[in-house]
């Protein structure tokens, strides 16, 4: 028999009493997280939101509530009556550790099947099942800490935006393409057969537009949707900070950026200032082999081609040779070394050359075919010293307009960090990357593809490049790095039609295909429309730093896995026969 909730009112949650609640009587609801039976006593560790608090049920003082708890299984749902107690004993393990509960009544409100996992932080089922049962696993104190601290970040942006005088705008989900490098999610329309909608990749022409309607300054919180390969940084569905202002400096949207993290940082208690360090996005390829160099350690990359030249026929490498100096590599095992190696390789090396550096000297399988006076060279070209480990790599790939060395042995340089443990887990190294070439060369399509997006803006003096020298002309746009993880990008747009008609030629858009996708917009922009610029933060990347979490799905209540399933909800799914033909589709 259930009993009903009625007019009964909680006092606390489970998770807040403290010694300070002695006496008290309180009434508080939530699960049973696990039972106890001592015969004459009867413990039950009540759970709600907040935490876990300790009931007594005695045999002795209350036969019949104590009668009532027997019956109680893990996961029922029960309202509890009765008097705080300091323990004789406490518990140190629990915040609540010091007093317990002694029950004066019981109300069973709902029954449970017994769950496929316990509901634990450290839990013991494969992601699979906790996703199919994410209603269970958001039970757990984690989620809830990492849902909870989510919702305070994104108010507390909310209020830093608001300070600043932005205005938070919704912009349509049911809407037109936005290209942003990602393929669609269409939405099939009734109304007009044969014709789609799309989810956004971003909400980038509208706030553009909000612009041109002189709404000045311009923030959402906005889903966006991107069908694109998935990783633990990646989700099909993921939400932004996203802004935009008008007649602002480059520096206007980094100190509005500065303000905001500084907020949102402080929500966890980590002091954070601006001005935020500038990187050149070539300087970082070069000295990191990243666009999001992690600045918590250092361990530059170093050109070591020159040492390698004489051997190229042998070792049978195209392009350059990148070399690290791993401090205390030097201790590395053979099994160590060939880890490393077996990484550098799965990061698109050809080769991963290493060599110790002790108080003897330098030893390395590298002096049979570069010699041993040229190994010593490059020792001391690197500055290497004993205990250190030369890392040298070359890349397997070579792709026009770009060094490929570099960005294996950056991915190298974070393997070696980790490794060796030289990251600084206590610092929060945010970085402005700027200085990004206009456009990149996609091999795939073998043509210049925007770096960013169409819209971002040129530097004046490339402006007559466009055509002749595409891949000259510098855009005007930036990223925000936090801890080598790319947490949002920006720029300065094109705000006269005329470039912008260029820019899309340039990308090989014919008249045509430009007024049948842009046109809205190319006349848009012929109204007056102001100098603007923005930026969008992934705001799931930015929760997962500050909670101190690897994948953006902790972060996120019902995430989807790496094949964008939605297992609890068991979505993509077939649909009815009927609602195809009311959409006029006929599968293939
Ligand atoms: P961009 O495409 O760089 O820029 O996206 C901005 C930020 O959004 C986050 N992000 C993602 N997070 C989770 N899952 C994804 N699939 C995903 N894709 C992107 C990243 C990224 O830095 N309209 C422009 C912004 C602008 O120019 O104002 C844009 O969307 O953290």
């Amino acid at each position: 028999m259930l009993d009903s909730l009625g007019n009964l009112k909680r006092t606390h949650y489970c998770g807040e009493l403290r010694a300070g609640d002695a006496e008290k009587d309180v009434v508080l609801m939530g699960w049973v997280h696990r039972r106890r039976d001592l015969g004459q006593l009867i413990f039950i560790d009540l759970r709600d939101r907040e935490g876990i608090a300790q009931i007594v049920f005695n045999k002795e003082l209350d036969p019949t509530t104590h009668a009532k708890a027997e019956g109680l299984r893990t996961e029922y749902v029960v309202a509890v009556k009765g008097r705080v107690l300091k323990r004789g004993k406490s518990n140190p393990e629990i915040a609540t550790g010091e007093i317990e509960v002694a029950a004066s009544e019981l109300l069973l409100l709902n029954n449970a099947k017994t769950p496929p996992f316990v509901i634990e932080d450290e839990v013991n089922a494969s992601e699979e099942t906790r996703l199919r049962y994410r209603y269970l696993d958001l039970r757990r104190p984690k989620p809830h800490k990492n849902l909870a601290l989510r919702h305070r970040v994104l108010l507390e942006i909310r209020k830093a935006l608001d300070e600043l005088g932005f205005y938070e705008v919704e912009t349509p989900m049911l809407t037109r393409s936005t290209p942003e490098g990602a393929r669609d999610y269409l939405v099939p329309s009734r109304v007009h057969h044969g014709q789609f909608y799309a989810l956004p990749q971003s909400p980038q022409i509208f706030k553009q537009i909000l612009m041109i309607s002189g709404l000045d300054r311009y923030f959402q919180i906005v889903k966006c949707f991107r069908d694109e390969d998935l990783r633990a940084d990646r989700q099909p569905e993921f939400t932004q900070l996203d802004l935009e202002m008008s007649f602002p400096r480059q520096q206007d949207i980094f100190e509005t950026i500065e303000h905001v993290m500084t907020r949102a940082c402080a929500v966890i208690g980590v002091n954070v200032k601006g001005p935020f360090r500038h990187l050149d996005y070539h300087e970082a390829l070069r000295r990191y082999g990243s666009d999001k160099p992690d600045f918590r350690f250092g361990m530059e990359l170093q050109n070591v081609t020159s040492f390698f030249e004489a051997a190229r026929e042998t070792f049978h490498f195209e392009g350059n040779v990148q070399a690290i100096v791993a401090p205390g590599g030097a201790a590395f095992s053979r099994k160590q070394l060939d880890e490393l190696s077996e990484y550098g390789k799965s990061a698109g090396a050809k080769a991963v050359y290493t060599a110790k550096v002790t108080a003897e000297g330098v030893a390395s399988s590298l002096e049979k075919t570069l010699g041993a006076e040229k190994l010593k060279e490059l020792a001391a070209a690197v500055g290497a010293k004993p205990g250190d480990l030369i890392v040298a790599a070359t890349a397997k790939e070579q792709i026009p307009h770009s060094d490929t060395s570099l960005g294996v042995a950056g991915l190298l340089r974070l393997y070696l960090g980790d490794k060796l443990n030289l990251i600084d887990r206590t610092r929060w190294e945010f970085l402005w990357i700027t200085g990004f070439a206009l456009f990149e060369w996609s091999e795939t399509d073998k043509r210049w593809v925007s770096a960013q997006h169409p819209f971002t803006g040129i530097v004046e003096e490339d402006l007559d490049k466009l055509e002749t020298a595409p891949w000259e002309c510098r855009s005007k746009g930036y990223d925000l790095v936090l801890n080598g993880v790319e947490l949002g990008s920006g720029s300065i747009r094109i705000h006269r039609q005329d470039i912008q008609e260029r820019m899309f030629k340039a990308l090989g858009l014919s008249p045509e295909q430009q007024r049948q996708r842009f046109g809205f917009f190319l006349d848009a922009l012929t109204y007056g429309t102001p100098p603007h610029g923005g930026i969008a933060l992934g705001l799931d990347r930015v929760v997962t730093l500050l909670a101190g979490e690897k994948s953006i799905r902790e972060v996120i209540a019902f995430p989807k896995t790496t094949a964008a399933q939605d297992l609890m909800a068991d979505s993509p799914s077939a649909v009815d026969t009927a609602q195809l033909d009311d959409l006029g589709i006929r599968l293939k």
